[in-house]
C-alpha cells in the first residue's frame, strides 16, 4: 500500500498561515526592493502601474493559482507533479528545478553575502565617500573580463558560507521546524524593519520630489513595447514562478484549501510591498538629490548599483542615525534574500525525495556543500560579469521558456479545465473558465512569447553587456543547456514509487 504510506510521511505545515508567509517570503525578495522601483521610475512612474497590474491580473495570478493547485492536487514537487500528468513532461519539472538549483541560487546568495558584508561596513560606514570606487574595486575587485578570474575575494567567501550555513540549517530542519518557523521570524521583522524605513525617509526634506519622480505618470511610455515587456518579466521574476517553488510548496498543504484566495493574497501582498518599498528607497534618493543639489537623474540607478553604491552614499549623507539605518536597510536585504533562497532549496530538495526517496538530511547536507562550491565562481573577481551573464539568460529566456511549457503541458494536455475543477472542489472562491481557462491556454503563453521573440531578436543583433560572443555562448546560452540535459537525464530513472500515487484519497488524476 504504497499510498497510504506516502500520504502519512509527506510533511504538511503546521498552519495555514505558515504557508502563505513562506509563499510571500520567496516571492519578495531582493528584486522588490531594488529592481522594481528602479523599472517604475524608468518606465513612465504611476503610469508603469498600468502595465503592471495587468500583468498581474493576467497572467500573475492565474499562473500562481494553477502552481498552487498542480502541487496541491499531485501533491508532489515539480517534476513528481508534471510526471503524475505524464511520463513525458517529467523532464520540465527537473529543469525547472535544476536551473534554479544549479543557476539562480548559486548567484543569488553572493549577492546575499555581499548585502552581509555590507550589513557589517555599516557599523563604520567603510564605504567612505567614493562608494562607487569601494564597491567596485576594493570590495568586488572586478576584473578585466569573464575569464579574468583573477583570485577568490575573501571576505565575500566568509559571508558566502555563512548564508549556504543558514540555507542549510533552515531547509535541513524540514517543512515545519525550518522553513515554517524561519518564515514566522522573517517576515514580520522583514514588515516592521521596512515600515520603520519607509515612515523614517518620508520625513527627510527632499523626499516628497523623490517620490513624485519615482510615481508621477507619464503615460507616453504606455506606447513602448519594452515597458510591457519589463512588467510582464518582472511578475514572473517577483513571484517566483516558473521554478517549481509554488509547487513544492503548495503540496504540504492539507486537502481542504483556499488555493484561489491564497494566490491572490500571495501575489498582491508581494505587490503592494515592492510599491511601498520603493517609497523609501525613492525617498531617500529624493533627499540626496536634495542636499547636493544635483539633478535626480544623477542620483538614481539601477539593481546593484542603486543597493551598493547609490544607497550607501545616501546613508553616509543621512543627519542622524546612518549607521542604524545602513544596518536596517542591509538587514531588510538579507532577510528578503534568504527567504527567497531557502524556497529555491526547497524545491529542488523536494524534488530529490519525491524520486529518489533519500533522507532529506543527506539531500540538503550535499546540496549545500555543493551549492556554496557553485557559488564560488561569483565570488571571484571575475564574479560579478559571471553573475550578469547568467542571471541574463536563466532569467531571460529560462524561466520563461519554462512557463510556456507548464502552460502548454497544463492548459493543453492535462487540460486546464480539469485542474479547475479540482481547484473549485477544494477553495471557497471559484474558478470560470472564460478568465482563468483563457488566462492559462491563451493569454499567457502568448504573452511570453512575445517576451521570448522580442528578446531573441534583440540578442542577436548585439552581444549581451558589450561581452565577447565566446563568453556569452559559454557561460550563457550552455548553462542552460546543461541543465536542460540533465534534467533529461535525471527525468529517465525509473521512479521509487509511482509518481500519481500521493493524490488524495478517492481522487483520480
Ligand atoms: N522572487 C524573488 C525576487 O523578487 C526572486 C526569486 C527568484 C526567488 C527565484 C526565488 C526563486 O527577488
Amino acid at each position: 500500500m504504497a499510498k497510504d504510506v506516502y500520504a502519512h510521511h509527506r510533511p504538511q505545515w503546521k498552519t495555514h498561515i505558515g504557508f502563505v508567509l513562506a509563499a510571500i517570503g520567496s516571492a519578495i525578495g531582493l528584486g522588490n526592493i531594488w529592481r522594481f522601483p528602479y523599472l517604475c521610475y524608468k518606465n513612465g512612474g504611476g503610469a508603469f502601474l498600468i502595465p503592471y497590474f495587468v500583468a498581474l491580473f493576467a497572467v500573475g495570478i492565474p499562473l500562481m493559482i494553477l502552481e498552487i493547485g498542480l502541487g496541491h492536487k499531485m501533491r508532489g514537487s515539480a517534476p513528481a507533479s508534471f510526471a503524475s500528468i505524464s511520463k513525458k513532461w517529467e523532464w520540465l519539472g527537473w529543469w525547472q528545478v535544476i536551473f534554479v538549483m544549479f543557476g539562480i541560487v548559486l548567484y543569488y546568495s553572493v549577492v546575499i553575502a555581499w548585502c552581509l558584508n555590507f550589513f557589517f561596513y555599516s557599523f563604520n560606514l567603510s564605504w567612505t565617500n567614493d562608494p562607487n570606487n569601494f564597491f567596485f574595486n576594493e570590495f568586488l575587485m572586478v576584473s578585466k573580463g569573464p575569464f579574468d578570474i583573477g583570485d577568490l575575494r575573501t571576505p565575500i567567501i566568509f559571508s558566502l558560507m555563512a548564508v549556504w550555513f543558514l540555507n542549510w540549517i533552515i531547509v535541513f530542519r524540514g517543512v515545519q521546524k525550518g522553513l515554517e518557523r524561519a518564515n514566522k521570524i522573517f517576515m514580520p521583522l522583514l514588515f516592521i524593519l521596512t515600515a520603520f524605513i519607509v515612515l523614517w525617509s518620508l520625513g527627510l526634506p527632499g523626499a516628497k520630489q523623490g517620490i513624485l519622480i519615482y510615481l508621477k505618470p507619464d503615460f507616453s511610455r504606455l506606447k513602448d513595447v519594452r515597458v510591457w515587456i519589463d512588467a510582464f518579466s518582472q511578475i514572473f521574476f517577483t513571484l517566483s514562478l516558473g521554478f517549481g517553488i509554488m509547487i513544492a510548496y503548495a503540496s504540504y498543504l492539507p486537502k481542504k484549501s483556499p488555493i484561489v484566495r491564497d494566490a491572490f493574497t500571495i501575489s498582491v501582498f508581494n505587490c503592494m510591498f515592492s510599491l511601498f518599498a520603493g517609497l523609501g528607497v525613492f525617498s531617500v534618493l529624493g533627499y540626496m538629490a536634495h542636499s547636493t543639489s544635483k539633478e535626480f537623474s544623477e542620483v538614481v540607478s539601477q539593481s546593484i548599483g542603486l543597493a551598493f553604491v547609490a544607497y550607501p552614499k545616501a546613508i553616509s549623507m543621512l543627519p542622524v542615525f546612518s549607521r542604524g539605518f545602513g544596518l536596517m536597510f542591509f538587514g531588510i536585504l538579507v532577510i528578503a534574500g534568504l527567504s527567497s533562497a531557502i524556497s529555491i532549496l526547497e524545491a529542488f530538495t523536494s524534488a530529490i525525495i519525491d524520486k529518489f526517496h533519500y533522507s532529506r538530511k543527506m539531500i540538503v547536507s550535499s546540496l549545500s556543500v555543493a551549492g556554496f562550491l557553485g557559488s564560488i565562481i561569483f565570488a571571484t573577481r571575475a564574479g560579478l560579469h559571471w553573475l550578469d551573464i547568467v542571471d541574463h539568460f536563466l532569467t531571460q529566456y529560462g524561466l520563461i521558456l519554462t512557463a510556456i511549457l507548464e502552460c502548454v503541458a497544463l492548459g493543453w494536455i492535462y487540460k486546464a479545465s480539469k485542474l479547475r475543477e479540482h481547484i473549485n472542489h477544494v477553495s471557497k472562491w471559484n474558478l470560470r473558465r472564460w478568465n482563468w481557462d483563457v488566462s492559462v491556454k491563451f493569454i499567457t503563453p502568448s504573452a511570453l512569447i512575445a517576451i521570448l521573440v522580442y528578446s531573441l531578436i534583440g540578442e542577436f543583433t548585439k552581444p549581451y553587456g558589450g561581452y565577447p560572443w565566446i563568453s556569452i555562448i559559454i557561460i550563457g546560452r550552455d548553462w542552460l543547456i546543461y541543465t536542460l540535459f540533465s534534467a533529461v537525464i535525471v527525468a529517465s530513472h525509473p521512479w521509487k514509487v509511482e509518481p500519481g500515487s500521493r493524490v488524495f484519497e478517492h481522487e483520480s488524476l
